[in-house]
């Protein structure tokens, strides 16, 4: 029998600014830290970067017929803030781009959902987000951005994986600006929670009917054994990669086992009086990245910072389940569990509801002849068995609303560069848009609805 959803369940794509836009330094856009990144030497397979990416910036019209073909109905894309800003100064050419983007999605009928920051920030910010100052620049920035796009744009996400943009950002050495000082990602992570805060207030008043939240990655930890240290390290990794961020959004408190793990490298005066009340202002939806599941095991303790700043002992255990390209257990069960837990911990107590705002995989895509990829075999599955996921949880009870798919084509996969294929749509060396099969079965989905068996 084929899954049925919701008639109001949203299903669309995902893209991220610096994924996918490519002209860096049109309309007076300066750097962000991303384009700078990406010219230190190592910091990227092959020394690619985003200068061209899909070059969506001249070609989104066609991007947006192409999903208006498949018949999505929700595009969730990011704003390059250094592209519509110079200091405090409006870049028209910028701002302009974007709103003839939502006025496309609009004349196809595609809701336009948008992510405020999706890591690229501007590169003259001193101190990125170490400084609090940053916090108090973003709130301008969203509402300059309100501004000109608060009359057509009604859903907006802050911050896109705030995980991402200070632990692996900061302390990993992993992403722009490529730092590797625990403290310094520990004031990351504060300042981004602190912008999304301030944000959703600035927002609600001058946007009182708005859908505001904010996306966070969840990758869940199992212990591989009822061992102290086995536990003791899940509990750690769940600590930072899945409850510092939720937490304090749903409670106004960082998690105290967290805290206490990370106390020698606390910042003594990052959390000012009235942080948190900003950090847990209520918001309309949380929106959840899945994409796998771990199995952790204790370790050796590794010498430098890791992505697990409270846990550098964490081995990954792998189980006997197929692997992505980015050699992620393909594991959708997991996604049932984490929506029910977030759901019954989190966003239930506080009424809210659940997006899935970016699940997808990257497999080795081949093209035939005609660049044309069969990817029944892996990504459709993939995809599948994440959708059936979704419903078992709508069906335990967990309001989710919707079901966004990373990536809507191949794009810059950050430090992987472009090896990484993560779209439904193929997008080869000339800039060639050619659906794959998932992205027919994706579209017969949004269509009717109905998860085929
Ligand atoms: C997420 C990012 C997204 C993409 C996918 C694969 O962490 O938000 O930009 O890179 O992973």
């Amino acid at each position: 029998m084929p899954l049925q959803f919701p008639g109001n369940f949203r299903f669309g794509s995902a893209t991220a600014a610096y994924q996918i836009e490519g002209a860096p330094h049109e309309g007076g856009k300066q750097d962000s830290i991303w384009d700078v990144f990406c010219r230190v030497p190592g910091a990227i397979v092959n020394g690619e970067s985003g200068d061209v990416a899909c070059d969506h910036y001249h070609r989104y019209e066609q991007d947006v017929a192409m999903m208006a073909g498949l018949g999505l109905d929700t595009y969730r894309f990011s704003v390059s803030w250094p592209r519509v800003l110079d200091g405090d100064r409006v870049l028209s050419e910028g701002m302009d781009f974007y709103s003839r983007l939502v006025d496309e999605l609009l004349g196809k009928g595609i809701r336009p959902w948008l992510t405020l920051y999706h890591w690229d920030l501007p590169a003259a910010l001193p101190g990125g987000w170490t400084n609090r100052d940053t916090a108090e620049k973003f709130v301008d920035y969203a509402l300059a951005l309100h501004e000109r796009l608060g009359d057509r744009v009604h859903t907006w996400t802050t911050l896109n994986e705030p995980w991402c943009s200070s632990f692996l950002s900061y302390a990993a050495g992993q992403h722009a600006p490529g730092g590797t000082d625990i403290a310094d990602s520990l004031r990351a992570a504060h300042h981004l929670l602190l912008a999304h805060g301030l944000t959703v207030q600035a927002l609600r008043e001058v946007a009182p009917q708005a859908e505001l939240g904010i996306t966070l990655n969840f990758t869940p930890a199992i212990a591989a054994s009822d061992t102290e240290a086995d536990l003791s390290v899940a509990r750690r990794v769940n600590g930072t990669a899945n409850r510092f961020f939720v937490e304090p959004i749903f409670t106004g408190h960082y998690p105290s086992d967290v805290l206490d793990d990370l106390a020698e490298y606390w910042p003594d005066d990052l959390v000012h009086e009235g942080d948190l009340a900003a950090i847990s202002t209520p918001i309309d939806l949380l929106g959840v990245n899945y994409y796998t599941t771990n199995v952790v095991r204790a370790g050796e303790i590794e010498a430098g910072p890791t992505p697990h700043v409270s846990a550098p002992d964490a081995v990954q255990v792998l189980r006997d389940l197929p692997l992505t390209e980015m050699g992620w257990e393909v594991h959708p069960e997991g996604l049932r569990d984490l929506l029910n837990w977030l759901h019954t911990h989190y966003t239930g107590p506080a009424g809210v509801p659940l997006v899935i705002t970016e699940n997808g995989a990257a497999f080795d895509d081949r093209p035939d002849a005609d660049g044309y990829v069969d990817d029944t075999a892996d990504r459709v599955d993939y995809l599948r068995r994440h959708l059936g996921a979704v419903h078992a949880a709508i069906d335990d009870g967990v309001p989710v609303q919707g079901y966004l798919v990373w990536s809507l084509m191949d794009n810059f996969e950050w430090a992987m560069g472009y090896a990484k294929r993560f779209g439904i749509v193929s997008v080869d060396q000339n800039l060639r848009r050619t659906p794959k099969a998932s992205a027919q079965w994706y579209g017969q989905v949004a269509r009717t609805h109905q998860l085929p068996d």
